[in-house]
Order: structure tokens, then sequence, then C-alpha cells
């Protein structure tokens, strides 16, 4: 196949990663760590409920202070993140930095305007002011909306967002690519369906199936349990961001999913049978209001433009999920006791 390489090109890079103490961002931190030898890597976050330092914690210990800097506070903050630019003389922004849960946007989506609207319209203007050559704004399938039961979304798809938190992601596309077009600026947009891995707040549908069967407490499915997701293992998400960052075309945008279509029922009952936990805990309860029915991604721009294929099939990745989840029961009692305060205090003292 003959891959289109539109090659960014500035080796090696120094990157400003925000939200990276979340679930995705941290996967990214470590394999920019582990395949980019001589990248330097800042990491703005806010540390909200989401961000977690231990997420990153043996990579503080490995890279801290040489490769790796973590700067906590948030995207919105202009004088903050020009600092950043300026003093780590930073090439390109990858932001990862958001509120992400649906429910949580249902309940109250002023957060979410807040961050994914407004923050990332700050970060993008201070990114262009300050000399930033690239910026890669991470975003979701859900800014399409929801599908029938046949075809899948690709990047012509219209903008059809259904939730607060849909809107807010979608609000932050249109910014990003009215930046592009108003000052010629280098973005490039990723919209990525459902990822799942390690370090995923157990807020989510597979972490928080996954914890609730170790303790034996009830599954609550939503509705009739058949909405579908298209399910990537988190590090394919990485590979495809970075892939955007490195290769993508100057005003792109750019699927990627993980080929992996399950009803969440299918997704609830594999977790309990790898698990040894009988059906009977699962729960059916009322379902979430406007709740997307199908998801799905055409990717095949990126497998031409970018030569991007996920690695894992969703056997593969849940396996390794619930061994992960399995073998880390401290990450996750750290999470519900906020241990990780603790754990802040001894890495980064007055530092952040
Ligand atoms: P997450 O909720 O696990 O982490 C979000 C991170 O952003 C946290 O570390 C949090 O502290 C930080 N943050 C929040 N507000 C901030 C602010 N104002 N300033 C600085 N930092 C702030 O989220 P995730 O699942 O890792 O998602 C990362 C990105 O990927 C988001 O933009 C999300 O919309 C997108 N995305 C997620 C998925 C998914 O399945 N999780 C799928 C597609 C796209
Ligand atoms: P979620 O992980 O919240 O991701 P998103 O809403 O962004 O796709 O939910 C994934 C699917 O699982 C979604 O269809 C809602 C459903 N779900 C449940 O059935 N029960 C739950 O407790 C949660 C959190 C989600």
């Amino acid at each position: 196949m003959q891959i289109t390489r539109f090659n960014f090109g500035r080796f090696p890079m120094r990157l400003l990663v925000t939200g990276g103490c979340g679930f995705i961002g941290a996967n990214y931190i470590r394999h920019i760590l582990e395949t980019q030898p001589e990248d330097v890597i800042v990491n703005l976050d806010k540390l909200t409920y989401a961000g977690n330092p231990m997420n990153l914690a043996d990579v503080e210990e490995i890279h801290g202070g040489s490769r790796y800097f973590l700067a906590r506070g948030d995207i919105g903050n202009t004088e903050l993140a020009a600092h950043l630019i300026e003093s780590h003389e930073i090439d390109a922004v990858v932001n990862f930095a958001a509120e992400t849960h649906v429910d949580r946007s249902i309940d109250d989506a002023s957060p979410f305007i807040e961050t994914n609207i407004a923050g990332t319209q700050n970060l993008l203007h201070t990114a262009r002011t300050y000399g930033v050559k690239r910026f890669v704004h991470v975003s979701t399938d859900e800014v399409y909306g929801t599908l029938g039961p046949d075809g899948k979304f690709s990047e012509q798809t219209p903008l059809a967002p259904n939730s607060p938190y849909s809107a807010s992601k979608a609000g932050a596309d249109m910014l990003v690519r009215a930046c592009h077009e108003t000052y010629g600026y280098d973005t490039v947009i990723t919209r990525c369906s459902n990822n799942y891995g390690p370090y995923q707040f157990p807020e989510k549908l597979i972490p928080l199936m996954i914890s609730r069967a170790m303790a034996d407490e009830p599954l609550p499915v939503y509705g009739d349990g058949q909405n579908v997701r298209d399910w990537i293992f988190v590090t394919d998400h990485c590979r495809g961001v970075d892939m955007a960052l490195r290769q993508g075309a100057s005003g792109g945008v750019y699927n990627f999913g993980g080929a992996a279509e399950k009803p969440n029922i299918d997704v609830v009952k594999t977790i309990l049978a790898a698990l040894g936990k009988p059906e009977s805990l699962i729960k059916y309860v009322t379902d979430r209001p406007g709740h997307d029915r199908r998801y799905a991604m055409d990717f095949s721009l990126a497998e031409r433009e970018l030569g991007f294929t996920p690695l894992y099939d969703f056997e593969r990745g849940i396996k390794e999920t619930i061994a992960w989840y399995l073998a880390n029961g401290e990450w996750l009692a750290g999470i519900e006791s906020g241990d990780y305060l603790k754990f802040m205090q001894k890495w980064y003292g007055g530092r952040v």
C-alpha cells in the first residue's frame, strides 16, 4: 500500500502534552518516552478527580527533570501555558485535557464548557501566538452523534453531538478548524472511538464493570444493553495520535477505531466470564438520557495516509486489561481512598 507522508518532521521533538495524568494521556506519555528516545515531554494537568499522578509514578522516577516534567495547572491559564511553551521551547502541543464522562456532563455541563471549549480555545490561541509549530487536538467519535444498525462514521460525517460532553468536544473541534482556516495555523484533529486498557478511571464501562465484578457488586447496565461501541485498546489510539502528530496533514482530521463493535451486554458478559463471576450480578437500570445507540469508525483515511492499523483485537485487549486491574488492586484502592494526594506531596512537593 502507498502511504502518503506529510512529515511534520521535527525530530527530536519537545512536546506539551495536556491531561497527561489521565487515562489516555498517561499511556501516550509512556508510548512517546519508549518509542522516541530523544523527545522531551512537559505534562500540563489540572489534576481533577480523573487526573492521577500515580499513573506516571515510574516515569517520574526514571525521566523526571530530564525528559519528563509535570506542571499542575489549567489549560485555561494563559500565563502558565505561555511560560511552559517559552521555557521548554515547545515544538508541538498534544491536547488530551478534557472533562470526559458523559454521565457527569448530564448532571452539570459547566466544567465541560469551561475546559473543553474555553480551555481549548485559550491553549490554541496561546500556542499559536507563542510560535508552537503544530497543535494536535484529541477528539472523539461522539461528535458525530449516533448511527443506526448500518454504516460507519467517516471524517465527512456531519457533526451532530447528542450529549453535553460530545457537544463541548464538537465546539472545540470547530474552534480548532476555524483557527486553521482563519490564521493558517498548523492543526490536526484526531477522533477516536471508545478506549479501554490500563489506568482508565473506574467510572467508564469496562473498568467499572471489572472493579465491581471483582468486589461481587451489581453491574449496572443501561437500558437494554444493546448499545454498541467500537472498542480500541488504548495503545493503538496512542500510536494513531502520534502518527497524526508526526505525519498528519496540516488542517487534517483523522478517525481512529478498533474494528471491534460490541453491544455493551456482550462486553459485560465477557468480563464476568473471564473473572469467573455469575451473570446474576448484571442489573439492568434506567437508560442514560440521549443515549447514543451505536458508534462505528471508518478509519481508512488514517490507514492510507498514516499507515495506521489497530494491533490489538478485542479478545487480546480485554484479557490484558482484566489482568492489569487484577494485578493493580492497589491502584484502584488508591483512587478510592485519595492516596495519590499523599503521593503528590512526596514526589512533587513544592514543584506543582
Ligand atoms: P480522563 O478523564 O481519564 O483524563 C483527563 C485528564 O485531563 C485528567 O488528567 C485531568 O486532570 C485533565 N484535565 C481536565 N481538565 C483540565 C484542565 N482544565 N486543564 C488541564 N488538565 C485538565 O480522559 P481520557 O479518557 O484520558 O481522555 C483524554 C482525551 O481523549 C479527552 O480529550 C477525550 O475527550 C478524548 N477521548 C477519549 C476517549 C475514551 O474512550 N476515553 C475516546 C476518544 C477520545
Ligand atoms: P462510557 O464508558 O461511559 O463511554 P461513552 O458513553 O463515552 O461511550 O459508556 C460506554 C457504554 O456503556 C455506553 O453505551 C453507556 C454504557 N454504560 C452502562 O451500561 N453502564 C454504566 O455503568 C456505564 C458507565 C456505561
